[in-house]
């Protein structure tokens, strides 16, 4: 599918590291021109940067609180000063905190809610402003497996990813008489990720009194198809899904993970 997003303005939030940083670079290989947010300035820069060098492509970097509107209007509005227009826009900043239920304090769990629901609406309400004006455009929200199925100890994330999913077929509704469609994309365990390298298989070690090598193969041996998700494996989907080949697509949550969700 090289090139299939050729000229395409694409916008990813969370974009400075991990899965949002492949896909910015990902949108870029097939042709894009993006945009990379994040509450991080420094890797929003060191991404576009990264990304101009190897494809060639317009990028711009952007810091951006997307719990705050304010500051995601103003994302939007410079994506089109710069670009013109705005085809793509990947929901996919989040943050995860997990808590047993009783002990879990109230403001981190509305922390989450922020980020990620919330965060959620905010990109997608001013990208659909723009969207909805040139009567074109996709968006496309990076959810979970987590948003199918609930997850141990972990319900403000799993919370918000549900309810992404509602959000995601309800605004599929409001904007589909304007060729505007909106998808999310459910990976399963990102296993190479930094969230994964940096911080979850030590915490469940420590949790559970085993290897961290033993956490990542009890993972593993939960996916039928027995590895990890890739950001290959959803940047496949994610440029299906902002391509013209998805366009009778919308209101849709798709799995990506090797066989472990089936709803
Ligand atoms: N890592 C996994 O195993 C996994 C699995 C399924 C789904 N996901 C989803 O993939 C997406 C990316 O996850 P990741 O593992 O790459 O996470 P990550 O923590 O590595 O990256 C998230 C990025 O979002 C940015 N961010 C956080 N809060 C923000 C805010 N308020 N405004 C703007 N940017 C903000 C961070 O600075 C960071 O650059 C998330 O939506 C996550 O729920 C991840």
């Amino acid at each position: 599918m090289a090139g299939v997003l050729e000229g395409r303005i694409a916008l990813v939030t969370g974009g400075g590291q991990g899965l949002g940083a492949a896909l910015a670079l990902r949108l870029a290989q097939e042709g894009a021109h993006v945009a990379v947010a994040d509450i991080n300035e420094q890797t929003a820069r060191d991404t576009a940067a990264q990304i101009a060098a190897e494809t060639g492509r317009r990028t711009l970097p952007l810091q951006v609180d997307v719990a705050e509107e304010a500051q995601v209007s103003a994302m939007i509005d410079r994506v089109v000063a710069e670009f013109g227009r705005l085809d793509v826009a990947v929901s996919n900043a989040a943050i995860l905190i997990a808590e047993e239920i009783t002990e879990f304090p109230a403001e981190k769990w509305r922390a989450v809610m922020n980020v990620n629901l919330f965060g959620y609406f905010l990109v997608a309400k001013h990208a659909a402003r723009v969207m909805k004006a040139q009567r074109s455009g996709a968006i496309i929200q990076i959810n979970s497996k987590s948003g199918k199925k609930g997850s141990f100890k972990n319900s403000a994330y799993a919370a918000t990813k549900f309810g992404g999913i509602g959000l995601t077929q309800s605004i599929a509704l409001d904007l589909a008489e304007y060729g505007v469609r909106v998808n999310a994309v459910c990976p399963g365990n990102l296993l190479d990720s930094p969230l994964w390298i940096n911080s979850l298989y030590a915490q469940y070690a420590r949790k559970w009194g085993i290897s961290e090598a033993e956490v990542r193969q009890k993972y593993i041996d939960q996916v039928p198809m027995k590895r990890g998700c890739t950001y290959n494996d959803v940047g496949n989907v994610v440029v299906f899904l902002a391509s013209d080949q998805a366009s009778y697509m919308t209101g849709q949550a798709i799995n990506v993970t090797g066989g472990q969700e089936m709803r």
